[in-house]
């Protein structure tokens, strides 16, 4: 049976995960949030007293930082749940770091495209249209303002209750790990030749869920999406 993809890059904060979850939600796709991997390794080295920059650092925890994820998108370290903890602003400001070493891209991509290869994923990230999921039936490349993104991320850290930190703030967090992550070595954030931009800054999440939607269902064309539909 053929499975379908879809693959949703950007930077951060511009609300890939939560239309993302949404999605998954209406196609019964399975939704993996890469971000949050990433994130639980960087607090797996955090908790150690580890410099996040330091490659043998990274290297010498893999063996012991067992990461899972479950069909709602929480995310497990060592067995414990992480997915409020991971959130937090001393994960957010360490990720691009920990996540730019080669040994912790390969042991994740590894894992994600184990997550993804016997059903239909969504798959939000950085490299994922670029290097995880390379054959995806639809790359997105999301892209809005710093500005606008960081005050959608204030919002969404106060009704969690995951940190006060001002729009300001945010904004400086995002704007720093947007160019870390844009200009590391390994697998770097960069839209892929085929993806399709969608700029967000001006649609709601809704509107941002159904002009996806609209783009998958235009590239599977009517058939394979009637198909789909009657199954759900
Ligand atoms: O939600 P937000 O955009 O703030 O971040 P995220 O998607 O949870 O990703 C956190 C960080 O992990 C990013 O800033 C990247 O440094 C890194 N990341 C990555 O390198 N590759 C991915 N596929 C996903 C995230």
């Amino acid at each position: 049976m053929n499975h379908y993809s879809i693959a949703i890059d950007g930077p951060a904060a511009s609300g890939k995960s939560t239309a993302a979850k949404i999605i998954s939600k209406r196609l019964n796709f399975l939704y993996v949030d890469t971000g949050a991997m990433y994130r639980a390794v960087t607090l797996l080295m955090l908790e150690k007293g580890l410099d996040t920059k330091d490659r043998e650092a990274a290297k010498s925890i893999l063996d012991e930082c067992d990461i899972k994820e479950d069909r709602e998108g929480r995310v497990y370290l060592n067995g414990k749940d992480v997915t409020s903890r991971v959130r937090m602003p001393d994960v957010s400001s360490q990720v691009s770091y920990a996540c730019a070493h080669k040994e912790v891209r390969e042991k994740l991509v590894e894992l994600q495209r184990e997550m993804a290869k016997s059903e239909n994923v969504i798959m939000d990230g950085r490299d994922i249209g670029t290097v995880v999921l390379q054959d995806a039936t639809l790359k997105i490349y999301q892209i809005a303002s710093s500005y606008a993104r960081a005050v959608r991320r204030q919002k969404e850290n106060v009704e969690k209750g995951i940190s006060n930190a001002s729009v300001e703030e945010i904004q400086k967090d995002i704007e720093k790990r947007d160019y870390i992550d844009s200009h590391r070595e390994n697998s770097p954030l960069k839209k892929a030749d085929d993806a399709i931009e969608l700029d967000t800054s001006d649609l709601t999440i809704e509107e941002e869920v159904e002009a996806i939607i609209t783009l998958f269902r235009k590239k599977v064309g009517e058939e394979v999406w009637n198909n789909m539909v009657q199954s759900l």
